[in-house]
């Protein structure tokens, strides 16, 4: 069989983080500047089920046999043969390349996933549709996050940016106008299962307090897709603002995101905020197109560890799906 490869971009999420496990609506968008890519060749020479990954940038080779049962690609595997019912995979190697930085919040772990997913069923003859693809890797997230909503893996399938209600099926978002994002690194951060746990325990001490807060993230996040999709996009700045002040509210901001946030804010973005689980990683800053470039510059003299720019793009009228 001749070598196969499929990618997956990074994502960030524009609004409605942690408020998304407790029902609310968010939104996020696929940042296609980073990627996974996965190469799959043959291994003849291997029995049946015999596979070796190897991943040069997270330093990583093993193969399926040496998996602990709860290793993410262990279930992976697993999940793929249940959905197509087969016994095993055929034998091969598998190649992990990643531009896609781990624990920042930018979806590492379901464009793994997901890469993976669409590369090994290709190989093999038996591509799966984008919502099967986006089950099992949601069945692999739960893995790793424990009780994720299952937006990462959802928007990083469908590749465009998502109006996303937990359990329910993602409405994509046709932008309007196109809008540029920085995104910055304040350092390390918590595993996002332990932000979500945190949240959830602050809930159940104060539920009236944090329903509150979960509500109005939700009309947040209502505001925004209608400035998206119909409105001039730098109405969408107070709204970032606002979604910010929430999640410092619910605790899940930190002295470095709250340092580079402002930093952005004074170096000419019009709005900011956190990204993804919090406590840091991540903040993305809503900027002109013409200052993107300069403020990416400005926060890495400001501390960030590294930006990225992305910009969502409409959609021709005869590409819409
Ligand atoms: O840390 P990230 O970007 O993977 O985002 C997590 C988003 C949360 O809403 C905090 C959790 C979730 O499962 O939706």
């Amino acid at each position: 069989m001749p070598a196969v490869s499929a990618s997956a971009p990074g994502k960030v999420i524009l609004f409605g983080e942690h408020a998304v496990v407790y029902g609310q609506p968010a939104i996020a968008a696929p940042v296609t500047g980073v990627y996974v890519k996965v190469i799959i060749q043959s291994n003849p020479i291997q029995p049946p089920g015999s596979i070796e990954i190897e991943s040069p940038a997270a330093n990583f080779h093993a193969t399926r046999a040496e998996l602990p049962e709860q290793h993410p690609l262990h279930i992976l595997f697993h999940q793929i043969e249940q959905t197509l019912q087969i016994s095993h995979l055929p034998a091969m190697k598998i190649r992990i390349n990643s531009t896609l930085p781990t624990g920042a919040g930018m979806g590492s772990s379901a464009a793994v996933s997901i890469a993976m997913t669409r590369a090994i069923t290709q190989f093999i003859g038996l591509p799966l549709a984008n919502d099967q693809v986006n089950q099992i890797a949601f069945e692999v997230e739960k893995a790793f996050h424990g009780n994720p909503s299952g937006i990462d893996n959802t928007v990083i399938t469908y590749q465009m940016p998502i109006y996303y209600v937990r359990n329910h099926q993602p409405q994509l978002i046709h932008v309007k106008e196109p809008l540029v994002l920085v995104i910055a690194n304040a350092g390390a951060a918590p595993s996002t299962a332990e932000m979500v746990a945190g949240v959830r325990q602050r809930w159940q001490q104060s539920p009236g307090r944090y329903e509150q807060i979960f509500q109005r993230i939700g009309q947040i996040v209502q505001s925004a897709r209608h400035v998206l999709e119909q409105d001039n996009w730098k109405k969408l700045a107070s709204l970032m603002d606002e979604n910010n002040q929430l999640l410092q509210e619910m605790g899940v901001s930190s002295p470095a995101l709250d340092r580079l946030v402002n930093a952005a804010l004074q170096c000419g973005a019009l709005g900011a905020k956190l990204t993804g689980g919090g406590g840091g990683g991540n903040i993305i800053a809503l900027v002109e197109a013409e200052s993107a470039d300069s403020i990416a510059r400005k926060l890495m003299e400001r501390g960030a560890v590294h930006t990225w720019l992305t910009t969502l793009r409409p959609i021709p009228e005869d590409h819409q799906q």
